[in-house]
């Protein structure tokens, strides 16, 4: 049984010309540095699924069939980042929806949130966020990241690394990726032994 975790980082903007996917990228830049697991992007505009209107509640393990791929996608991965914006104080409606099509899937496994926005670094929507994937028994963690998009405003990810929010942006990374990872490979034992005993 392999230990190494991998990782999914989910992309929540699907809006023309998004300003995300610098964030995105400056995120997948820095974790093709690490070996501690693999790491794969998925942008939410390549998932293409309809708007959510199953009759059946995926809690029942019920999955749509277009959304059948995206749960394999997310059956394989043993922890989440998501990056998300924010939109009028909440996280995107594409992400929800995302979310919301699947559930098993989800369970037992860690979840870091990288947010971004205005002032504010999208902070609200990820505190909406949080309360979401709690009832999706994930474990979302406490280290996060917020970024700024607003020029000249901190903290942003083209501040000089030895910058005061540079390097406040470089500590919420570490130690967002330290947890994220403790607990995707604490967790992986456990799910298997799970899925053991309901065979
Ligand atoms: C519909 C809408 C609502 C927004 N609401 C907020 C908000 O509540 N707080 C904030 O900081 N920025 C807000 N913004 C600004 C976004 O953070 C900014 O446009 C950002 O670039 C959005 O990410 P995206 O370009 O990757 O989609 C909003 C933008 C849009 C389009």
């Amino acid at each position: 049984m392999s230990t190494n975790p991998h990782i999914l980082v989910v992309f929540g903007s699907t809006r023309q010309g998004r300003r995300g996917e610098v964030v995105a990228n400056w995120l997948m830049d820095r974790l093709a540095l690490r070996t501690d697991a693999t790491y794969e992007l998925v942008d939410l505009r390549d998932v293409s699924l309809p708007f959510f209107d199953s009759p059946d509640s995926p809690v029942y393990g019920h999955i749509a069939p277009e959304a059948e791929q995206w749960a394999a996608q997310v059956e394989q991965a043993d922890g989440f980042i998501f990056v998300t914006p924010e939109y009028n104080h909440g996280y995107s409606a594409v992400l929800k929806n995302a979310i919301d099509h699947l559930y098993s899937q989800w369970a037992h496994k860690p979840a870091a949130i990288v947010s971004y926005g205005g002032f504010a670094a999208g902070y609200r929507a990820a505190e909406q966020l949080r309360q979401v994937l709690i009832e999706l028994k994930m474990v979302p963690i406490r280290e996060q990241m917020g970024v700024s998009l607003v020029p000249n405003w901190v903290p942003s990810i083209s501040d000089a690394s030895d910058s005061p929010s540079g390097a406040f942006l470089n500590r919420s990374f570490n130690g967002m990726m330290t947890e994220l990872l403790w607990w995707a490979t604490t967790l992986i034992p456990a799910r298997e032994r799970d899925r053991l005993s309901q065979d």
